[in-house]
């Protein structure tokens, strides 16, 4: 099986064939571009799906992902991108300063759509707890500032193959996999 995936971030491309590789699923990278509207991860996701899929005459995917912090009320959330590229991972902390919940979800949605049908959604969450310092080196973005439940290290700690048994990543895209695998069987 064969699936597209909207995206200009090597990062996630490198997760996805992981993730996706005990599916048998390989995963074909196209950097497209579509226009990112406001709204919750879902309305990005299915609004990017759509584009991409009728803009390219196939099934594609995206994904619009987010960390939210709960003693934040849940920032940066839907801004983690406008977030992380001006603030960065020194701003959060700063905001962090003294905080005692540290609780945080990382979110995934990820919407698939083909040029004829509506966009399906999928989505995968991890909690966990923002660190007092960056951590690892390791993966990107966010990832040196969160601890996932049940680890005592941060994702930017974790080897590729560790983070992809915990991400919310995971848990969005084997969600889609499950689903994708029937989807292909019942097509025709
Ligand atoms: P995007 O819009 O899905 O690309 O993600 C929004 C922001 O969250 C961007 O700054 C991403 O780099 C960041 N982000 C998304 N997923 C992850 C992750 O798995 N680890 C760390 N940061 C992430």
């Amino acid at each position: 099986m064969k699936v597209t995936f909207i995206t200009g971030n090597q990062h996630k491309v490198k997760e996805a064939r992981g993730i996706f590789q005990q599916f048998d699923i390989r995963l074909e990278q196209v950097d497209l571009g579509y226009p990112e509207i406001q709204g919750e991860l879902t309305d990005v996701a299915c609004y990017g799906a759509k584009y991409a899929a009728k803009k390219l005459g196939k099934p594609v995917i995206v994904e619009d992902a987010g960390l939210f912090i709960k003693a934040l009320e849940w920032f940066p959330g839907t801004y983690s991108s406008y977030v992380q590229s001006t603030l960065g991972n020194e701003g959060i902390l700063k905001l962090m300063k003294n905080v005692h919940d540290r609780y945080a979800e990382f979110r995934s949605v990820i919407g698939f759509a083909t040029p004829k049908t509506e966009p399906e959604i999928f989505l995968g969450v991890v909690g966990g707890n923002i660190a007092h310092h960056e951590k690892g080196k390791r993966g990107f973005a966010y990832d040196p500032l969160f601890k996932p439940e049940s680890c005592d290290l941060t994702f930017g700690e974790l080897t590729i193959e560790k983070k992809n048994e915990l991400s919310h990543r995971r848990r969005s895209m084997e969600s889609f996999a499950h689903w994708y695998e029937d989807f292909v069987e019942n097509k025709d």
